[in-house]
């Protein structure tokens, strides 16, 4: 009989199905919060230099992230073509994550050092002429463009308050960092450092 006048009452079954939504989400948000696992840095884990947080930006206005996930799922046939999967620790410091699902170009988690600085300049400048089938568009502005530093130390200070550990030497050396450095180089040094951490395919 109670069960039927749940049933009845739209307005009962409303409130008791969030109620029961909300459980649920909770059971399986509540401990990752507080799980070590999931919100401590990785060893070695560093925020990053004035010039590679640029290189992440760029990455973000040129929608590199539309193409290329950065997480590697523990599969085997991922593991076996990038390198060890992707762990949280890895992303602590990354606001907002780069994770994705859509994979145009190959994921990117672990790219770092698997190519020279000469190969991705070549590749960004126009990724045919080093990998003839590529649909990846070319980007070519970026050899021209130099990297705007007068804001760098300002976004380190705002990651700072969301627990990035940015030292306030680190913001105060920001603009000079990037001083008269090309977009590319930027990019570059950011792609190059993106999973050394751990294990990649070799
Ligand atoms: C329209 C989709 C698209 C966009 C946007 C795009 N890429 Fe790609 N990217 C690809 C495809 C497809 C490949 C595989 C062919 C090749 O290597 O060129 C690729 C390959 C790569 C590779 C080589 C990866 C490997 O393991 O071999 C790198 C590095 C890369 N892209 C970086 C970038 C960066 C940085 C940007 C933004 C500036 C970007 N891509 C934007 C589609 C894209």
């Amino acid at each position: 009989m109670k069960h039927d006048t749940v049933e009845k009452n739209v307005g009962i079954m409303i409130i008791l199905i969030i109620v029961a939504i909300s459980f649920g989400t909770l059971v399986e948000l509540v401990p990752l919060m507080f799980s070590k696992q999931s919100n401590e840095p990785i060893a070695g884990l560093k925020p990053l230099p004035a010039l590679e947080l640029e290189g992440r930006d760029i990455y973000i206005r040129e929608g590199c992230n539309n193409c290329h996930s950065q997480m590697i799922r523990p599969l085997r046939a991922e593991t076996e073509r990038y390198g060890h999967y992707s762990v949280a620790g890895e992303f602590v410091y990354d606001h907002p994550f780069l994770w994705g699902s859509k994979r145009t170009g190959p994921d990117l988690a672990r790219v770092g050092q698997r190519y020279s600085d000469d190969w991705h300049r070549a590749h960004m400048y126009n990724p045919r002429d080093v990998v003839p089938e590529s649909n990846m568009p070319a980007f070519p502005w970026l050899f021209d463009q130099e990297v705007n530093g007068a804001r760098t130390g300002a976004k380190m200070a705002a990651l700072a308050k969301v627990g990035v550990p940015y030292t306030p030497e680190d913001i105060a050396g920001a603009e000079e960092a990037v001083a008269g450095k090309k977009e590319i180089d930027a990019l570059i040094a950011y792609l190059q450092q993106l999973g050394t951490l751990l294990q990649a395919r070799r």
